[in-house]
């Protein structure tokens, strides 16, 4: 059973500058709620009960969230604001979660790498906070179920458009079964030219320990990073790693428009906003040029 997961937040954001330059970019909010605790909830559903945030300097913000908060709750309660008090509580119970620094963004390997001591020797989850997914049945929950069956390392996947190929971890994979795949091949971020195929990797893994001599044989790569894609390559010469076409829709809420549109989606879903967006989002349907189209 995969009871820990790692949860690397320590990346600089550069995508969202300038906001994220006093402010963890795992904090920004879908609405009323950060990035961050969308991820947590997620592994806390599928049965994790022991969660690792690589953090850096400048993330202080992500341990106070998720920390009590007594002068907050006070004075909620003062003002009975019960409701409110309730969620803020809510959080800092969540689950045990545990915070390791990553001293120097070296890649998102080295920052797995940092959570060597603490996952021990069992296989972990890994989850990116960049890539929120929404679905019936967790992301990170459909990988452990398939882990019981294959007990290998697995990979999140799903098809990715050309003009992306570039920003992903991408697959060669020959499907075993319906939606999975034994892993051929994995490369971090190729062109479209080099790319194996229209598969790529999201951020959502179940990994044997084996990673971490993966990881630390690993040379730094694409970026000049240690790269987890390039350990998880050596794991599938080693041994069988398999990719998983999940269900569930996948919001890459690291990049503008992936958070934009995972806002929206998001406040169509909840009851106190779903009326009033809808409304909104049909006026400015309705003054669009005739000839517009979606892309
Ligand atoms: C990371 C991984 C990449 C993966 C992606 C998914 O890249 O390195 O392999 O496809 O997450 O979101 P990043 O987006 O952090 O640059």
């Amino acid at each position: 059973m995969i009871k820990k997961a790692v949860i690397p937040a320590a990346g600089l954001g550069t995508r969202f500058l300038p906001a994220t330059k006093s402010m963890p970019k795992e904090m920004l909010p879908i609405i009323d709620k950060p990035i961050i605790q969308y991820v947590v909830e997620e592994a806390i559903a599928s049965g994790i009960e022991d969660i690792i945030i690589i953090t850096g300097r400048g993330k202080r913000a992500i341990e106070d969230y998720f920390d009590t908060s007594p002068e907050l709750e006070n004075h909620l309660l003062q003002n009975e604001k019960y409701k409110l008090l309730r969620e803020v509580k809510d959080i800092s119970s969540l689950a045990d979660i545990h915070y390791i620094r990553q001293k120097e963004p070296k890649g998102l390997g080295d920052a797995v790498l940092k959570a060597e001591k603490h996952v021990g020797d069992e296989p972990f989850a890994v989850l990116l906070g960049d890539d929120i997914v929404k679905g019936n049945v967790p992301c990170i929950g459909q990988l452990m179920n398939l882990f019981e069956k294959y007990n290998k390392s697995i990979i999140a996947v799903e098809e990715v458009p050309k003009e992306k190929v570039s920003s992903y971890g991408m697959i060669k994979g020959r499907e075993i079964a319906e939606s999975t795949y034994l892993v051929e091949d994995i490369i971090e971020k190729p062109s479209l030219e080099e790319a194996p195929s229209n598969i790529g990797t999201v951020g959502r893994y179940v990994l044997v320990p084996e990673i971490f001599d993966g990881i630390k044989e690993t040379s730094p790569g694409k970026g000049n990073e240690i790269q987890l894609t390039d350990a998880i390559k050596m794991l599938m010469e080693k041994g069988e790693v398999y990719a998983y076409a999940f269900s569930g829709e996948r919001y890459d809420a690291g990049d503008k428009l992936g958070y934009v549109k995972a806002i929206i989606d998001f406040a169509l879903e909840r009851e106190d906003l779903r009326g009033e967006i809808e409304r909104y989002l049909q006026e400015i349907v309705a003054v669009l040029p005739q000839n517009f189209k979606i892309k």
